[in-house]
C-alpha cells in the first residue's frame, strides 16, 4: 500500500495513477511495492483486461527515489529489501495488455519501464532521459537491450551515456513510443485506446502479446544488469553523484577512476 499510488478498474481497464506530483513521482520502494501489487492483482483478476499507467502532475516520473538509492549505497536499506526487482518481473512476465500516458518528464525507470508496455502516448514536450551514467550507474529494466532493439545502438548509446532528454515527437519519430499528442490530449487517447483494447477478444490479446515478448530471456538481461547496478550503487562514483543531486551541485568524478 502507498499513498502514492492510486489504483481503480473500471470498464475492463486497471488505471493505475502515479500520485507524488511534489517529489515529480519519483518512485519510492513503497511505490514499487504498490504497483508490483497491482500488476500481480491484474494478472489474477478477470475483471482487469488491460492496464493503464498514469500520472498526476507535471511529470510522468522522475524515476527511482534518490534518497533510495542513497540508502542502499550507505546499506540502510537492502537491495534485497527493494521491491522494484519484483516490479519488474511482474512486467516482463506480465500477460495483459500495458498502455501509459505520459505527460512532462519520464526520467530512468520512467522510460525503461515503458519499453515493457504496449502502447505508449506521450506528450509532444515530453521529455524523456536515461542519466544512467551520469549517476554512476547502468541501465536496468533489460533497457540495455530492450531500448537498442527499438531504436538502434547509436540513439540508445547516446540516451544512455550523455542522458540528454528527448522530446516527445522525437520519441515517436523514431519508434520509442506509439505517438506524440498535445499534451492535455495524451490521458485521453490512452483511455480511449484501453478501452477498446477492452473489448477485444481476451484471450487472443494476451496470446499475441505472449507471442512478442520473451519474458524468460527479458528477466535474463534484468538479472545481470540488476548484479551490475547493484555494485555500481557502491562506487565512488555513485556516491559523488548522489551527494550532487543533494547538494543540487553537478558532480565531479575528475579524480575518480571506477
Ligand atoms: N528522487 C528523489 N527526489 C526527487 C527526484 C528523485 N528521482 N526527482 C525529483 N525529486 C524531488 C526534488 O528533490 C525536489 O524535492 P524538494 O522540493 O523537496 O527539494 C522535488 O522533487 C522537485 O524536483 P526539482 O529538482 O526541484 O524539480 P526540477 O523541475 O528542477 O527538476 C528533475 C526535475 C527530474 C530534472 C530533477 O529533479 C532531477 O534531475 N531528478 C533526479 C532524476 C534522476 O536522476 N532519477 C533517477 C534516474 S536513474
Amino acid at each position: 500500500m502507498s499513498e502514492h499510488v492510486k489504483v481503480s478498474v473500471e470498464d475492463g481497464v486497471m488505471r493505475i495513477r502515479l500520485a507524488r506530483p511534489e517529489k515529480k513521482n519519483a518512485l519510492t520502494n513503497a511505490m514499487y511495492g504498490a504497483l508490483d501489487d497491482a500488476l500481480r492483482r491484474a494478472e489474477s483478476d478477470r475483471a482487469v483486461r488491460v492496464v493503464l499507467f498514469e500520472a498526476e502532475g507535471d511529470a510522468f516520473t522522475s524515476g527511482n527515489d534518490l534518497g533510495d538509492f542513497a540508502a542502499v549505497a550507505a546499506g540502510t536499506l537492502a537491495r534485497a529489501d527493494m521491491r522494484s526487482a519484483s516490479f519488474l518481473q511482474a512486467l516482463a512476465h506480465g500477460k495483459k495488455p500495458y498502455v501509459a500516458a505520459v505527460q512532462g518528464l519520464a526520467v530512468g525507470i520512467g522510460v525503461t519501464m515503458l519499453m515493457h508496455f504496449d502502447l505508449v502516448y506521450v506528450a509532444d514536450d515530453a521529455k524523456l532521459s536515461t542519466p544512467f551514467v551520469n549517476l554512476a550507474v547502468v541501465p536496468e529494466a533489460a533497457s540495455s537491450w530492450l531500448i537498442p532493439a527499438r531504436i538502434g545502438h547509436a540513439r540508445a548509446f547516446e540516451m544512455f551515456t550523455l542522458g540528454e532528454p528527448m522530446d516527445g515527437r522525437t520519441a515517436a519519430s523514431i519508434g520509442l513510443v506509439n505517438a506524440a499528442l498535445p499534451a492535455g490530449e495524451v490521458l485521453a487517447k490512452a483511455l480511449e485506446v484501453a478501452r477498446k483494447l477492452a473489448t477485444k477478444p481476451a484471450g487472443a490479446l494476451q496470446a499475441t502479446k505472449q507471442l512478442m515478448r520473451n519474458g524468460e530471456a527479458i528477466a535474463a538481461v534484468m538479472a545481470r544488469e540488476g548484479e551490475i547496478f547493484g555494485a555500481r550503487l557502491h562506487s565512488a562514483e555513485a556516491a559523488e553523484a548522489l551527494k550532487a543531486f543533494t547538494e543540487r551541485r553537478a558532480p565531479d568524478f575528475s579524480k575518480l577512476n571506477s
